[in-house]
């Protein structure tokens, strides 16, 4: 079975398996480099990584018009619920379930998680995903660079997807240096140049992994697809 992954860019992306759609953190309708809009996303699965209006995003309103299962931490799934969304899936850091599409486990990030109308958010998470074909993928969500991602790499990932916009996350000589612990085949940058503060050369950032680092990495632009 191949698995689709699209970016729309920021952190939002979709994973197409079989004719089921996950999208991840669907910041779509106020992020200028979305190539679609909340209204015609396909959703079977929403998840979303923590609580900052740039991950939440669209997440309610695709909900509601798709009936999408929204997967978060304990606290924001108790805030989705409180919006009227009883379709929700919780779990926490470490846990891990084995949903359809595959099974997901929630990670550390090192960030914040306040929601939109700042209620409490919980922790952040990153996603680690191991999909029915045993292909890996490690998604770390906002955070700064931590030294146990060495523990994230043991699980043997085929793909990290990293924030490199720095201000906020990881900047690019971390992401690098997160590569080095993740030692991942592939790796996509995210999380750059959707605002002022986090503008970066992801070509540059991509062409050092090919020359520092084991990894392949895959420079996407908004609406790209890659097959896993
Ligand atoms: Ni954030
Ligand atoms: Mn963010």
């Amino acid at each position: 079975m191949t698995t689709r992954l699209t970016w729309y860019g920021h952190s939002a992306f979709s994973l197409e398996l079989d004719d089921e759609h996950v999208l991840i953190d669907p910041f779509l309708d106020d992020n200028a480099l979305s190539p679609i809009s909340a209204d015609e996303v396909p959703a079977d699965y929403v998840i979303i990584t923590h609580g900052h209006a740039d991950h939440v995003g669209d997440a309610l309103r695709i909900a509601r018009r798709t009936g999408a299962l929204v997967i978060s931490n304990f606290e924001i799934c108790n805030w989705v619920q409180a919006q009227g969304i009883d379709h929700v899936h919780p779990q926490h850091i470490g846990g891990g379930y084995p949903h359809p599409f595959g099974y997901l486990k929630l990670t550390i990030a090192h960030h914040g998680s306040s929601l939109p109308d700042g209620s409490y958010g919980g922790a952040p998470a990153g996603l680690l995903l191991t999909l029915h074909d045993d292909k890996r993928v490690y998604f770390a969500g906002d955070t700064g660079l931590f030294y146990s991602m060495a523990l994230i790499g043991e699980e043997g990932l085929d793909l990290a997807v990293l924030p490199i916009g720095d201000n906020f996350t990881m900047g690019p000589d971390d992401a690098l240096r997160a590569v080095r612990l993740l030692r991942p085949k592939a790796v996509v940058p995210i999380h750059y140049n959707t605002f002022d503060v986090i503008e970066q050369d992801p070509q540059t950032w991509c062409r050092r992994v090919r020359e520092e680092t084991p990894s392949e990495a895959l420079f996407l632009k908004p609406g790209d697809t890659i097959t896993l």
